[in-house]
């Protein structure tokens, strides 16, 4: 499919190809990459440290910034230790690095994130995978895993394709019983789930539990850019001692990660950013179904239908009435074309009611009803 280029972008629109129109795609799940306080931060760091570290954090690339970043994941989070890291996707390769030497086998969701399943690979594990989102099978394999060594599970908390969320308490239940460990990638859960934007572990009820470690970015829910890996002071040590993906890298700039950390003090000062996401996600959920569509509503801000119609043309058609639905092919979706929805806090009432009004009037001149993507 022929990659868009967005020209400009502000709160819930984008511009395309000269024209202004509603977003619903991306992961700025609370805005805050538009925050005013998160946008001083970032100043204030440019002007203090410049665009780049331009070396390693273990040669002469750590800042106070990034030390700060670390403390405000962990106090966020409720875990003993942090470390931060390029991206998202270094985040799973640097915990896979830290696992290796002792954890030789892994257990994954077959859905999850790409970077999971080739950081598994990199890291020389013996992987078995699960049906998506079944902790008894998932226990299956960790018991027929334990009987040769130590095992790791990993699984995306909240699934970014379609929003569907990670069984974590049963996944946890089987890990404790063979002394496994339990990896949470929550790029899609860390600022929508949980108690205050906790992620998806805390929602389970297992905010501070000693053998999971959360691994995320920094640019979706956070509204910035980075990674970290998240747990215990035994995983941190690990990362910082054993993984190239950490030592060999540079770090995320100075100035995003003073943004960083003005964020994770946003969402504490103001709860109710998460509030109105999860309103905002109702209210969506409500309308597609009101526009025809069958989804599912997860309790997340994100949701994936396809269509028996011509989907290239509900679209277009989309576009024309102003409206961005991101129509998508992307690794370990439900379907291998699908359009993938999500909102934002910043989302107005009258955007929702009119996309999904849109929507109504695209899918009865373009075709067939929607149907739940991957059914
Ligand atoms: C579940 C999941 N894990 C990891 C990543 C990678 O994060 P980043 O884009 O910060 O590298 C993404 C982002 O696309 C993601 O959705």
């Amino acid at each position: 499919m022929a990659r868009m280029a967005i020209s400009g972008a502000a709160g819930t629109t984008v511009r395309i190809g000269g024209r202004e129109v509603v977003s619903f795609g991306g992961c700025n799940y609370l805005g805050l990459s538009y925050h005013p306080e998160v946008l001083a931060a970032l100043q204030r760091g440019l002007s203090h440290y410049g665009i780049s570290t331009s070396a390693s954090r273990e040669t002469t690339g750590n800042t106070v910034a990034h030390d700060a970043l670390e403390s405000a994941v962990r106090d966020f989070l409720g875990v003993e230790s942090a470390v931060v890291v390029p991206d998202g996707y270094t985040a799973n390769l640097a915990a896979a690095q830290a696992l290796a030497g002792t954890h030789r086998y892994a257990v994954i969701d077959a859905r999850c994130h790409r970077s999971i399943r080739e950081s598994l690979a990199c890291a020389g594990m013996t992987v078995a995978e699960y049906a998506h989102l079944d902790a008894e099978q998932a226990a299956e394999r960790v018991r027929e895993f334990a009987a040769l060594g130590l095992v790791s599970v990993w699984t995306d908390g909240v699934f970014a394709a379609d929003g569907s969320v990670a069984p974590v308490a049963d996944l946890a239940a089987a890990c404790d019983e063979h002394g496994a460990a339990l990896i949470v990638d929550d790029c899609h859960g860390l600022f929508t789930m949980g108690p205050g934007g906790r992620g998806t572990a805390a929602q389970a009820g297992l905010r501070d539990h000693p053998s999971i470690t959360i691994t995320s970015t920094l640019a979706k829910g956070v509204g910035c850019h980075g990674g970290f890996v998240a747990g215990s002071n035994m995983i941190a040590d690990m990362v910082r001692d054993r993984s190239t993906a950490y030592i060999c890298t540079t770090p995320v700039s100075p100035a995003i990660a003073c943004a960083a950390v003005e964020a994770f003090g946003v969402v504490q000062r103001e709860p109710e950013l998460v509030d109105r996401l999860r309103r905002n996600a109702d209210e969506l959920s409500r309308g597609l179904i009101r526009a025809g569509l069958r989804i599912e509503n997860h309790g997340t801000p994100v949701f994936a239908f396809t269509t028996e119609g011509d989907m290239r043309a509900l679209h277009e058609s989309l576009l024309e009435h102003g409206f961005l639905a991101p129509l998508i092919e992307y690794p370990d979706g439900p379907a291998p074309r699908y359009f993938r929805l999500s909102v934002s806090t910043l989302h107005t009432r009258d955007q929702i009611a009119g996309l999904c009004a849109a929507l109504g009037r695209s899918l009865r001149a373009v075709g067939p009803k929607g149907a739940l993507a991957g059914q």
